[in-house]
Order: structure tokens, then C-alpha cells, then sequence
């Protein structure tokens, strides 16, 4: 089975995929990782040398490579399923999972994260709340197509396991 992890940016998605993956066995890919694995650049130097449009792009054929595995479990980009037909095409290759946060727990998670996002860089504090409420909004209409919602609080892969299999695994 293939799962796609999809959710904002901050909801864990890249630590929860590789604790999921390592559990049941699968291959892990986190998009982030394997793109500028494949560019030899940072996801920051990939946006400032080829601006969001290009960056899209690379992003939807390293999502397409996913489909190599059968069993993988993939950490998606906060914006992955917002462009093209990246959400319709995750839902026809395995089962989607959104990992849903309110925007107050992403802005104080996002507030100290270590790894630096082009789309939060400069915002802080209120500024940095508001932002993430309106992208959110924006985003929620393609986070909610995924098959099933789940919190990302305290989410452990023995938990998800139990919503998969109720749901009837693929
Ligand atoms: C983005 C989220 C990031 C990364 C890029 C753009 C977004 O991934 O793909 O900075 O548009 O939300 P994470 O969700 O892993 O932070």
C-alpha cells in the first residue's frame, strides 16, 4: 500500500512518515528530501533560483517517482496537494491521510522550527499566525479531498494503523 501524508507545513508529517514507515516495514520518502537530494539544493535555493512555478514542477515529478514502490509511505510538501493534479493523482495511487492542526498549534510549532521555509521567511509572532490562517483556509478545500482526516496531535503510527484498517486497508 502506498500513504500519502498530506497536511500544512509544521504538521509533522516528515517525522510521523518515517516512525509509520519504519513500523510497518515500507520505504519512506519524504518529497522535500528527495528533491533537493536530486538537485543538490536546498528547498530555500531551489525557490529563490527558480521561483515557486518551477519548483512545482520538479515537486509533481517527485511525486510521480512514488509510484516505484509499492509499499511506501510518502511525507508530502505543505503545498503538494494544492497544484495540478496532485491530489486527485495520491488518491488514485494509495489511501491519503490529512494531519490536521488548528492554526494556533502550527504558528508555535512553525515559531522555533530549525528547518528554514521560504514561505515563512521573516514572519513572526501575529504576523506569522495570520499568514498561516489564511493559507490555511486557502488550503483546507484540497487537504480535505485526502481519505481520511486525522489529528496531529499526538498521532502515533499504532493509532493510525487502527483508522486504516477500519477503513479497510488496500
Ligand atoms: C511548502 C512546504 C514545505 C516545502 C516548501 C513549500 C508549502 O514542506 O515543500 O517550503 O508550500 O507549504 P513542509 O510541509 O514539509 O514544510
Amino acid at each position: 500500500m502506498r500513504i500519502y501524508l498530506v497536511g500544512f507545513m509544521g504538521s509533522g508529517k516528515t517525522s510521523f512518515g518515517r516512525k509509520l514507515a519504519q513500523k510497518l516495514g515500507y520505504t519512506f520518502a519524504d518529497l522535500d528530501e528527495r528533491l533537493a537530494a536530486q538537485c543538490g539544493k536546498t528547498i530555500p535555493e531551489l525557490f529563490a533560483n527558480l521561483g515557486e512555478a518551477e519548483f512545482r514542477k520538479l515537486e509533481q515529478e517527485v511525486l510521480h517517482q512514488t509510484i516505484a514502490d509499492e509499499d511506501i509511505v510518502v511525507s508530502t510538501g505543505g503545498g503538494t496537494p494544492c497544484f495540478f493534479d496532485n491530489m486527485a493523482w495520491m488518491n488514485t495511487q494509495g489511501k491519503t491521510v490529512y494531519m490536521h492542526l488548528d492554526a494556533k498549534a502550527l504558528a508555535s510549532r512553525l515559531e522555533h522550527a530549525k528547518s528554514p521555509r521560504p514561505l515563512l521567511a521573516g514572519r513572526k509572532g501575529e504576523e506569522l499566525l495570520h499568514f498561516i490562517e489564511e493559507k490555511l483556509t486557502e488550503r483546507q478545500a484540497f487537504y480535505q479531498q485526502a481519505n481520511m482526516m486525522v489529528s496531529g496531535i499526538d498521532l502515533t503510527p499504532e493509532k493510525l494503523l487502527v483508522y486504516l484498517e477500519a477503513d479497510q486497508v488496500r
